[in-house]
């Protein structure tokens, strides 16, 4: 399963599509506010609203919505996730495939997003496979003091005082000219964004299962307080439902 997978497109118009074809001439950089990147986010949820299975996100989703977090890997400037999704899933080199770089070239971007990682304490799994690629930059925002060990990746470690702020943090990424910004979680960072102001587009895919118990939900610890979001697209491939919702300003 790959850009080809076949998706039934319900909303807005509908009719059959591809992920890769759903995606072409998705340009977010071109939406790039001033003073941070265009930001959206991915998540995978089950029927009872569960982002995680035993722990991780790996066995909600299906292959075709693999192959919809690969296409969404291959637009924005950077992915950002933070240390609790790291520590859980273990990250390696986010476009792995060489054909999926090329295309980020074709489109006038670097060949390896700009790894963006967040951490109050950096708390890092440095033996995750992100860190032995040696390939792409990473960035870690933190409030901690500590160190980064001697790591194949190249990582630049930014200090902020106390607690890691965000607005500031996407800005200064934005000052080094990120535009676009792939946000894949965790709830907790995703929730810190959300109460921020700071993103402009969700992809949920809700996957037809359910997880019971108690794993967390598309956010954690957000305060309560109604936030309106558009329906632009809804997609179906066998019960998998792929949404992509736009905060209401
Ligand atoms: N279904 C999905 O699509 C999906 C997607 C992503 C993750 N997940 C699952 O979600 C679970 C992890 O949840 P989580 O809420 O712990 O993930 P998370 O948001 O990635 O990580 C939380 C940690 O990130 C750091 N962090 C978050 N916001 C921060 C901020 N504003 N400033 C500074 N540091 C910040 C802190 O790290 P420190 O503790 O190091 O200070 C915090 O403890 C995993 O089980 C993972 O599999 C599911």
């Amino acid at each position: 399963m790959g850009p080809e997978s076949p998706l039934r497109r319900l909303l807005p118009e509908p009719g059959g599509t591809t992920v890769g074809e759903l995606l072409e001439g998705y340009e977010p950089e071109r939406r790039a506010p001033e003073r941070r990147p265009f930001v959206y986010t991915n998540f995978a949820l089950t029927v009872d609203g569960h982002a995680t299975i035993d722990g991780r996100s790996g066995a909600i989703g299906s292959d075709t919505d693999t192959a919809m977090l690969v296409a969404l890997r291959t637009h924005p400037d950077a992915v950002m996730i933070g240390a609790g999704t790291l520590r859980a899933e273990g990250y390696g080199r986010v476009v792995a495939d060489p054909a999926k770089r090329e295309l980020r070239e074709r489109r006038g971007l670097s060949p390896d997003p700009l790894m963006v990682l967040v951490s109050n304490r950096l708390e890092i799994p440095w033996d995750a496979p992100l860190f032995a690629a040696g390939a792409g930059d990473v960035v870690i925002f933190t409030a901690s003091e500590s160190e980064a060990p001697d790591v194949a990746t190249p990582v630049e470690i930014v200090r902020h005082r106390d607690r890691v702020d965000l607005v500031a943090a996407l800005e200064e990424l934005r000052g080094r000219g990120v535009r676009s910004l792939l946000c894949e979680g965790g709830p907790t960072l995703h929730a810190e964004l959300i109460a921020a102001g700071l993103v402009d587009e969700l992809f949920v895919t809700r996957s037809p299962r359910l997880a019971g118990g108690t794993g967390p939900g598309l956010v954690t610890g957000l305060e309560a307080h109604t936030r309106d979001l558009e329906l632009l697209w809804l997609c179906e491939s066998e019960g998998e439902l792929y949404a992509r919702y736009g905060f209401r300003r």
